[in-house]
């Protein structure tokens, strides 16, 4: 089935898990933002099984073909064709969000990038409004498992600016966006699912 497609086990493994919770996060229709969508496994589960909501694939430039053989497969009148976004960006493409979504990004973007990737999801979010970042996290320079602490030396050995991130440093970062914390849930495989919501400007 999967064969002539770029393929992740890891998003099959966790996509029930996370299809779970933006259900409970994402009542609402409205339209949703994936950054970092990879191979799209993920958006084309999600567009499927929450059609309420119209999703938006996105990726770097040289990298939105990727995803599109399971978008177009999926054929779903709610998934719309992936954007080219680039987080690291100044200009961010216009667009009219009610949500956002990121898998497994936080640890591949440099630190860096990682800053412009909230600033830019703040942009687009109106008060209240989610942005919710899957991955391995870290507290208080603490991994929570070996296994990620042999996942992040791996990152590091591959590229300097790869990395578990540390909540310490991503709750000041999220604040000085303008988002808070409104959730951190435990997910399987030491994974966590962020709640980020955007706070309503005084
Ligand atoms: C480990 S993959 C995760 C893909 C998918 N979300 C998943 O969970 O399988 C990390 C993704 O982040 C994307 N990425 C890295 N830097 C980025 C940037 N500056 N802007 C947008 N996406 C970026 C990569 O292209 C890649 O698809």
């Amino acid at each position: 089935m999967h064969r002539d497609k770029p393929f992740s086990q890891a998003c099959e493994n966790n996509k029930r898990p996370i299809l779970e919770q933006l259900a409970r996060l994402f009542t609402l229709p409205g339209t949703i933002l994936e950054i970092g969508s990879g191979t799209g496994q993920h958006v084309a589960y999600f567009a499927a099984e929450l059609p309420h909501l119209t999703w938006q694939p996105s990726e770097r430039p040289t990298m939105t073909h990727l995803c599109l053989p399971w978008i177009q497969e999926a054929k779903l009148n709610n998934l719309n064709p992936p954007i080219p976004l680039d987080v690291s960006q100044p200009q961010w493409p216009p667009l009219d969000v009610n949500g956002i979504f990121s898998a497994n990004t936080a640890h591949i973007m440099a630190w860096p990038d990682v800053e412009k990737m909230f600033w830019g999801a703040s942009q687009y979010l109106a008060a209240n409004a989610l942005f919710v970042l899957y991955g391995p996290f870290n507290y208080q320079g603490r991994y929570t498992s070996e296994s990620n602490a042999q996942f992040d030396r791996q990152l590091r050995a591959q590229a300097g600016h790869m990395g578990i991130r540390d909540m310490d440093d991503l709750l000041p970062l999220a604040r000085q966006a303008g988002m808070t914390l409104a959730e951190d849930i435990t997910m399987p495989a030491n994974n966590r699912l962020l709640v980020w919501r955007k706070l309503a400007t005084a």
